[in-house]
């Protein structure tokens, strides 16, 4: 729950955060995809609306009710996430990519569902465009920018690397080499960066730590 002073810490500002999987087609009926459970983002999203924010929440296919009072813009591909973003990021304070981007896509979606053929088949794939860069680097409108980063090894100079090389105001890293955490948990525990400092926010419930970065967040608004 919310003590009274903190359900206006966000009030009057927008926030637009991204969650959940993108999906890339191969055909019809296949895509490529990961485990994102969008847990995180609707959980940020949730925080948000409680500190007062308006919230924007930009989602792939996910199995979590929306939260009530967001603006819900569901997205399959990255290619819509990026033109989704761009267009809620210029009205928004801040941006989150939460979402769990593909990296890559298919070079060429077949119209007909593919048929099986030999014993080995070989898939082209090319780069997805960076989301959250894009958004970093507008020149007009620039919202605050905050990046996810889950990593298995070398945590601090991973995320500190995407931080300055995406041109990100903060970055929210987790270390998905402990079991149990990360991906479709419940719990998490997060490092938050900035360009020259940091704060470790203890194992917790996604709720919790939600709650955390944002009450971070607002701060820096
Ligand atoms: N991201 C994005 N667009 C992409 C890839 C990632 O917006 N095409 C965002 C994610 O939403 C996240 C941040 O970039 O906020 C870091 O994602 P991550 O997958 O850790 O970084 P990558 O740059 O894709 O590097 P890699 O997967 O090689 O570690
Ligand atoms: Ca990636």
């Amino acid at each position: 729950c919310t003590a009274p002073a903190e359900k206006q810490l966000l009030a009057g500002k927008t926030i637009t955060i991204t969650a959940g999987p993108t999906r890339e087609a191969l055909d019809p009926v296949r895509f490529i995809s990961n485990h994102s459970s969008g847990k995180m983002g609707y959980a940020l999203a949730e925080a948000a609306l409680a500190l007062g924010a308006q919230v924007n929440l930009i989602s792939g296919p996910v199995n979590i009710a929306p939260p009530s009072g967001a603006n819900l813009t569901l997205i399959e591909s990255a290619e819509q996430l990026l033109q989704a973003s761009l267009n809620l990021a210029v009205q928004s304070d801040a941006f989150i990519g939460c979402a769990a981007v593909a990296d890559y896509r298919a070079a060429n979606v077949a119209e007909q569902k593919m048929k099986k053929q030999g014993d080995e088949l070989t898939l082209t794939l090319v780069k997805n465009p960076d989301v959250i860069a894009a958004v970093a680097n507008l020149k007009a409108q620039r919202p605050y920018t905050v990046g996810f980063a889950a990593e298995t090894q070398d945590l601090a100079n991973y995320a500190k690397g995407k931080l300055h090389s995406k041109n990100l105001d903060m970055i929210c890293a987790n270390d998905v080499s402990k079991t149990g955490l990360g991906f479709n948990s419940d719990h998490n525990a997060l490092t938050l960066f900035w360009q020259d400092s940091s704060l470790d926010l203890a194992i917790s419930s996604k709720t919790d730590l939600a709650l955390n970065v944002m009450k971070e967040l607002a701060q820096r608004l």
